[in-house]
C-alpha cells in the first residue's frame, strides 16, 4: 500500500492499494477495445462517483431484484455466519455503498465482535461516503478502506492478523469473464490463511423475462448508468460523444446465460477522441460492449469455487432461487 489519502477522521482511513501488476490504463483499453470492432470497454469504468450513485439508484427501481434478495439473505444468514466465525476483520471486494454489509455489523454489535471492516473499491468518492456513513451508525466500527483496481492483483493487499471473512457481493463476479473470475477467485484464495471463508454472492439463471426486465428498468436508470460511460470518457480522454446520439440495449444471451449490455450509435457518427489525437467511426446502430453479466446455477457456481481452490461450507438461497450466497473456505 502507498500514501495515506485521508485523516478524515480517527476510525476512517483510506489509502491506495499498490497495483501487483501493471494493466492497461484507460488509454490502451480504448485504443484496445474500442477503435476496432467488436468494440468493447472494461465496466470497472462505469464507477465515477456518478456512476456509482446510479449504480446505487439501480438498486432501489422494482425490477432489479438483486439487491433486494441478496439483502434479506444477508439478513437470515448473518447470525450464523458472525457467531460461527466470529471474524477479526472483513475485507469487501467492490463494497460501492456497503449497504447490505451492514446486516453484518449489526449482528457484530450483538455479538460483542468488534471486526475491523476493509472495503476495497475502484471509487474513492463512494468510500469517503459510504465509510462516513457506517462510522455514524457504528460507534466501534474501524474503517481501513482500500482504493485501487482488484483486477491489478491483491498481493498487496494488507494482511491483517486474525480471521478473515472475505466478501465479494452483488453478483459482481458475473461481471467478468470466466478466465477472470477463476483468475481472481484464485488470487482470493492464495492470500487466505486456514480459518479464514469468503462469501460469494451470484445472481442466477432464471426467466428471461425477468432479467431482462432488471436491466431495462423503466424509470430509465439502468440506461442513464450505462450513458454515463460516455462522460467518463469526454472527461479522461477530452472526448466529444454525444450522450443523445446513443441509446442503452440490455439482452439476455441465452447460450452464454449473460446479460450483455451495449450503447448503441444512433446514426453514423465521427467522435474525437483529442488525448489520443484519433476519431473513432461508427455506424448507424454500431455496438460498443459495456458489461456481462453473468448468471448462475448452483452446480456452474460451485464448480468455479473449485476449481478456484475453495471447498463450499453453506449455501444460502431464497425459495425462488433468484440469488445465491456460498461462503467458501480454503480447499486442503
Ligand atoms: N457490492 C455492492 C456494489 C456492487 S457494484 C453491491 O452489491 O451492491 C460493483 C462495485 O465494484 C462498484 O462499487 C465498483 O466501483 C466496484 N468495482 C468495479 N470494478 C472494480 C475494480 N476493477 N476494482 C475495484 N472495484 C471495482
Ligand atoms: C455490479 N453488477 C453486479 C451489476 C450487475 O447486475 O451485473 C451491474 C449492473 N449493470 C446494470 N445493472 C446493474
Amino acid at each position: 500500500m502507498i500514501q495515506d489519502r485521508t485523516q478524515q477522521h480517527a476510525r476512517l482511513s483510506c489509502r491506495a492499494v499498490r497495483p501487483a501488476r501493471i494493466l492497461p490504463g484507460l488509454v490502451e483499453d480504448v485504443q484496445q477495445g474500442l477503435l476496432e470492432p467488436p468494440r468493447s470497454l472494461s465496466p470497472k469504468y462505469f464507477y465515477d462517483e456518478r456512476g456509482s450513485q446510479l449504480f446505487d439508484a439501480i438498486c432501489d427501481t422494482p425490477e432489479y431484484y438483486v439487491t433486494r434478495t441478496e439483502d434479506a439473505l444477508l439478513l437470515g444468514c448473518a447470525a450464523d455466519l458472525i457467531e460461527g466465525l466470529r471474524p477479526a476483520h472483513i475485507i469487501e471486494f467492490g463494497s460501492g455503498a456497503s449497504r447490505k454489509t451492514r446486516h453484518l455489523f449489526d449482528q457484530c454489535a450483538t455479538a460483542g465482535n468488534t471486526a475491523v471492516y476493509w472495503p476495497f473499491d475502484v471509487c474513492e468518492e463512494m468510500l469517503l461516503h459510504s465509510g462516513r456513513h457506517l462510522l455514524h451508525r457504528y460507534d466501534w466500527l474501524q474503517v481501513n478502506a482500500l482504493v485501487g483496481d482488484y483486477l491489478a492483483g491483491l498481493r498487496h493487499l494488507p494482511r491483517p492478523g486474525g480471521q478473515c471473512l472475505y466478501l465479494f457481493l452483488g453478483g459482481t463476479i458475473g461481471n467478468f469473464l470466466p478466465e477472470e473470475a477463476l483468475a481472481f477467485l484464485r488470487e482470493v484464495r492464495s492470500g487466505m490463511g486456514p480459518g479464514d471463508r469468503l462469501l460469494l454472492g451470484a445472481d442466477r439463471v432464471k426467466a428471461p423475462e425477468i432479467l431482462h426486465a432488471a436491466y431495462n428498468d423503466r424509470a430509465g436508470i439502468t440506461a442513464e448508468f450505462n450513458l454515463n460511460l460516455l462522460q467518463v470518457l469526454n472527461r479522461e480522454l477530452e472526448a466529444d460523444f454525444d450522450p443523445d446520439a446513443f441509446r442503452h440495449e440490455a439482452i439476455y444471451n441465452l447460450d452464454a446465460s449473460r446479460i450483455e449490455m451495449y450503447l448503441v450509435s444512433r446514426r453514423d457518427q465521427a467522435v474525437a477522441l483529442a488525448r489520443l489525437d484519433k476519431v473513432l467511426k461508427l455506424e448507424s446502430g454500431e455496438r460498443i460492449l459495456t458489461e456481462i453479466s453473468r448468471k448462475f446455477t448452483p452446480g456452474s457456481l460451485t464448480d468455479l469455487l473449485t476449481a478456484a481452490g475453495f471447498a463450499v461450507e453453506r449455501h444460502f438461497q431464497p425459495d425462488n432461487g433468484f440469488f445465491s450466497l456460498m461462503l467458501a473456505a480454503p480447499a486442503e
